[in-house]
Order: structure tokens, then sequence, then C-alpha cells
């Protein structure tokens, strides 16, 4: 089977590790990829914005098989556009993406297929912000409604800070969406759907903001582990059946039937679990955690859902490890961040990369705000833990930062579900 993975990120580089361990590959492509993907893949440019130009490429390769990664491309329908060729495609069409693309169309599915979430109220109107704002509180939750890749959003107990955001986003065009807040820790579980059948991987905890303990700006993720030891052990069967079969109903109902991969980002809160977002896609960086647990070869899986044949895949194969990855950060990142600072150690085992790049000259540099995406493993959270942090001691970045709580507090039993009140 031939293989090609669009996307440039760690999500991609773990994806296509992954993919090169299945015997079943006999080639293997990335675009645009990054200098660690060029290591075990064929690198090619495509635009990525443009559904035409992976589609191309696709036919031009040859491909059995294609994985889109991010998803830009994917509401932009570049899943589509490769299915119109005739290559099956592992990635929801446009229409079916929106449940990313649109919070309020997420909202609108999730209403209609009666999932548990935050109560939403969408704003376009600064004359009616003062209003919405009273029915929400005392912490306000206020998000962009569109793609803002996790940073559109601010959770404030601060009145005055939530309506300077709604007023920012409105003054630059964006509808707000108001939300209640919920409470609990956060999971992240990804299933797989081919249209019908709902497959969910291991759960999974993502660490958003950019500083130990939570300090500072949301990120695109500083860090992940899986699986949760913390949690109930039927969490990801529970979720499947309670809140993603019957999302995957209704788009099937509505004649926008999912495939690809249905990332739930969850709150498990003290009345059960509770969806915050959908993702049309695999998530950064919980996926370097997740796929270094799986034993079942990913290109069968993957076809499998492309092609709607999930129903007829053997059961998930996991080894009994934990993973926990850590993120190394280009200075200045989540802002502006720095780059061609090089880089070493980034071709040790465990190393994934994200936003690199190699230079005429051979060395390896940085080109993203994430740079690296270390995963470590273990026959405990705490042996995993150890395991990247070791890792992660061997790289060198100059400016890099990166968090050095990732799993700490679940080590310590200090994560749990609210009880119910
Ligand atoms: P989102 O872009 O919707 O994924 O939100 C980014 C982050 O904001 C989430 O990972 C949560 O940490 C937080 N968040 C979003 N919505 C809520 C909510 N309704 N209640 C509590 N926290 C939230
Ligand atoms: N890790 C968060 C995301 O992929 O959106």
């Amino acid at each position: 089977m031939r293989v090609l993975v669009i996307g440039s990120g760690g999500r991609e580089h773990a994806l296509a590790l992954a993919l090169s361990h299945d015997p079943r590959v006999t080639a293997l492509a990335c675009a645009p990829g990054n200098a660690g993907t060029a290591a075990l893949a064929e690198s090619y440019g495509v635009d990525v914005t443009s559904p035409a130009s992976t589609a191309a490429l696709a036919v031009e390769w040859e491909a059995d098989l294609v994985v889109i990664g991010p998803e830009v491309p994917l509401v932009a329908g570049a899943a589509d556009a490769v299915r119109t060729v005739g290559v099956p495609c592992f990635g929801p069409s446009a229409e079916a993406a929106r449940i990313e693309g649109s919070k309020a169309f997420a909202k609108e599915v999730m209403a209609a297929a009666g999932v548990p979430t935050a109560a939403a109220e969408i704003v376009d109107n600064p004359a009616r912000l003062d209003s919405a704002l009273s029915r929400f509180g005392p912490t306000w939750v206020v998000k962009d409604d569109g793609l803002a890749a996790g940073k559109g959003v601010v959770v404030t107990s601060d009145l005055a800070a939530a309506r300077a955001h709604a007023m920012t986003l409105l003054d630059d065009g964006h509808p707000v969406l108001l939300e209640s807040f919920l409470d609990g820790p956060e999971a992240s579980l990804f299933c797989l759907v081919d249209g019908t059948t709902v497959v969910p991987l291991l759960p999974a905890q993502d660490f958003k903001r950019v500083g130990d303990g939570g300090a500072g700006p949301n990120t695109g993720g500083m860090g992940a582990y899986a699986p949760l030891p913390w949690a109930a052990p039927d969490l990801a069967d529970e979720v499947a059946a309670t809140i993603i079969q019957p999302v995957v109903a209704e788009l099937a109902r509505r004649g926008t039937p999912y495939s690809g991969l249905l990332y739930a980002g969850l709150a498990l809160t003290s009345t059960g679990p509770q969806v915050i977002e959908f993702n049309c896609r695999f998530g950064d960086p919980e996926t370097q955690s997740v796929l270094a647990l799986l034993r079942t070869p990913l290109a069968g899986l993957l076809h499998a859902v492309a092609t709607g044949t999930l129903a007829a895949h053997p059961r998930l194969d996991w080894s009994p490890d934990f993973a926990v990855t850590v993120v190394i950060a280009a200075d200045g990142y989540p802002g502006r961040p720095r780059p061609g600072d090089v880089i070493t150690g980034s071709d040790l085992d465990g190393v994934l990369h994200s936003g690199t790049r190699r230079r005429d000259d051979g060395a390896i540099v940085s080109s993203g705000g994430r740079v690296l995406s270390v995963v470590g493993t273990g026959p405990t959270l705490s042996a995993a833990r150890d395991d990247a942090y070791r890792r992660v001691a061997a790289i060198h970045l100059a400016g890099s930062h990166h968090r050095t709580d990732i799993a700490l507090r679940a080590v310590q039993g200090q994560v749990g579900v609210p009880a119910t009140r």
C-alpha cells in the first residue's frame, strides 16, 4: 500500500512513523512534511490550503491511501477532492469537518443528538453583549466562532476581561460564542469513524497552557499523556456510545456522514462527560502519545476507515504501557517564534519533529513554534514521565522552553473527576 500523509507537524511525524512500521506499507510520502518525516518518507511540496493540489499529488504519486492530518485542508475540502479522483482518503468531507470549523454548527448537531455540552449563546451584535454576559458567569467562557487553533478562547472570572475579549472579536467581525463553565478535568478522546462504525482509541490528556501549573496563554498543546490512570476504565466505551455514536448518527441522518477521526474534547464533570469541542482530525500532541501505544498496524486500520469497513476490522491491540509527550517550543512561542536555531539531539529515539527543517549544510533548525515532541514510555505513568524528561535533557535548542510538569499531577494522584453534588 502506497500511503501519502498530508501535513507537517508532530502529529504527522507520529502518523508517518506508525505507518512505516506497518508491513503492508510499500511506500510512504509526506507533504509538505518536516526534517523528521523526511528521514522515513519521501517529501513533496503541496499547498495544503488547496484541495486540488492535494488531489493532484495523490494521483501523480499513485497513492492507495491519503491520510490528511490538519484541519485546514479538511475544512477546505481536501478529502472530497481526493475521493473525487478515486483515491481512498482518511479524513472527513468539508461538510462533516464543520463539526470543528464552526462551533455553532457543532452545538446544533449536539443539540439534535442529545449530547451533553455547555449551554451556549452566539452574539454577533455588540448591543446584545451585556445582556448575554449577564446570563453567564461567574466564570465566563468567551470563544471565537471559527477555526482559532485553540487560541481564540478566554476563560475568566473577571467580567471586564470577558467583555473586552468579546469586544475584540466583534470588532474584528467575528461572531462570539458564550458558554457556561464546565468543571472537572479535561480529556481528549479520539474515535475512528467510517460513516457508521465507531472505534475509540485510548483517552489522553493535553496541556494547553504554555507554562507550568497552567500559567500563561493557551497554545496548540505543550504535552500529553495516555492512558488516564485516574479515569473510569470504561470511559472510552461510554463516551463512544453516549456521545460519539449519536453525533455520527445525526451527521449520517443529515446526509453528511462522518469518515475519519472524530476528536471529542471533554470535561469530565461531576454530572458526567460533557463536550467542550469537537475536532475533525487527530490532536497534536496527544497523537504522539496515543500512537506510541498502538500495536495494531496503522495503515490497515486507516484504510478500513477510508473504505467503510471498520466493522470487519480486528479489535485494536494496545501496549499495556503509558506514554508521555513533552513539547519543546521555540523562543517566543506562542507569540512570534524565532526560526532558524540549530537543534542537536533531534535524531534520538522517541523524538518526533514538529517545526523543523534541514538547512543546506545538513543542520536541523527550528522552523515553527512547537519544534519537537519528545515521547517517553514506561510500565507506569511515572516511569513514562521520567523516560520523556530524560530524552528532553539530551536535546539542545537555543532559547527553547518546555513544561516540566506534564503528567505530574496525575502521577501524584491529584487529578480526579469531581464528586457528584
Ligand atoms: P476550545 O478552543 O473550545 O478547545 O477551548 C480551549 C480551552 O478552553 C479548552 O481546552 C478548555 O481548557 C477551555 N474551555 C473551553 N470551553 C470551556 C468551558 N465551557 N468550560 C470550561 N473550560 C472551557
Ligand atoms: N491538542 C489539541 C489539538 O490538537 O487541538
